[in-house]
């Protein structure tokens, strides 16, 4: 167990776990990152900017940085949970939630990545799945947004897949360039409508008080 509630969560579905990205794990995922199996063409938005680095020690680095930084800024206003998907004990990517006003709007984004030789096998879906759990179930969003580059099936794929509704679309950047996005959004109605009842959480309640959840 963590000092650190947002390292307890676990949320586990018939195929993966997300856990909470502890130090520990982070380090059995970092050869993936090293091995630069977190690229994808097309590249996504520079969300995860340190994915296109091309030195694999400053990779790293950068990348870690970016979690730690998320770990330590976080406030009622703006927070970022960081998951390391799990899949037979084995690291193989990652699962982020981002909250901004979250008390106020109820809503969430989510970003993603996963190791470039188990994709397109169905996992994206059970791991975005398993994070809409944690924001409906567990924290009470209502609605979770996401927003991915026109040419990236796979994100617009697992959006479309889950029932998300398109949002319409909004410019961002990729490796530094202008590149349009897709914009989608869940509703909370829909997401119940089709809601699993094989996924199960732990570590909620400690994480809520952490995130200064009050009104949900
Ligand atoms: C986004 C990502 C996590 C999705 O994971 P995944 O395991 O490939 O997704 P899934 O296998 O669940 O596929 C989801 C849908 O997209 C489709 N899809 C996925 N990869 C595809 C491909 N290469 N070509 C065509 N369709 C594809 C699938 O057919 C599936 O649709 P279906 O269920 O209706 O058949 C993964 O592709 C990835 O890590 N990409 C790189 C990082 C990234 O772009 N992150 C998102 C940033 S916005």
């Amino acid at each position: 167990m963590s000092l650190y509630p947002p390292l307890n969560v676990r949320i586990v579905t018939p195929r993966l776990e997300l856990h909470g990205a502890s130090d520990e794990l982070l380090e059995r995922l970092a050869p993936l990152v090293r091995a630069g199996k977190a690229d994808s063409d097309p590249a996504p938005y520079d969300d995860p900017f340190w994915a296109y680095e091309p030195d694999p020690d400053v990779r790293v680095n950068k990348w870690l940085q970016g979690i730690w930084r998320g770990r330590g800024t976080v406030t009622p206003d703006r927070w970022r949970l960081h998951f390391v998907v799990m899949v037979d004990g084995e690291p193989v990517g990652m699962q982020d939630l981002i909250g901004g006003e979250f008390d106020t709007f109820g809503t969430v984004e989510t970003f993603s990545w996963l190791s470039s030789d188990v994709r397109s096998n169905g996992l994206g879906t059970e791991m975005r799945s398993a994070i809409l759990h944690l924001a409906f179930e567990g924290l009470g969003a209502s609605e979770a947004g996401s927003e991915a580059g026109m040419g990236n099936v796979g994100s617009n794929g697992v959006s479309e897949r889950l029932g998300y509704e398109r949002n319409g679309t909004s410019w961002a950047t990729c490796d530094g360039k202008p590149d349009l996005g897709q914009r989608w959004r869940l509703l909370r109605a829909v997401w119940e409508a089709n809601r699993r009842d094989d996924i199960s959480m732990s570590g909620i309640d400690e994480c809520r008080a952490t995130l200064g959840l009050s009104r949900r």
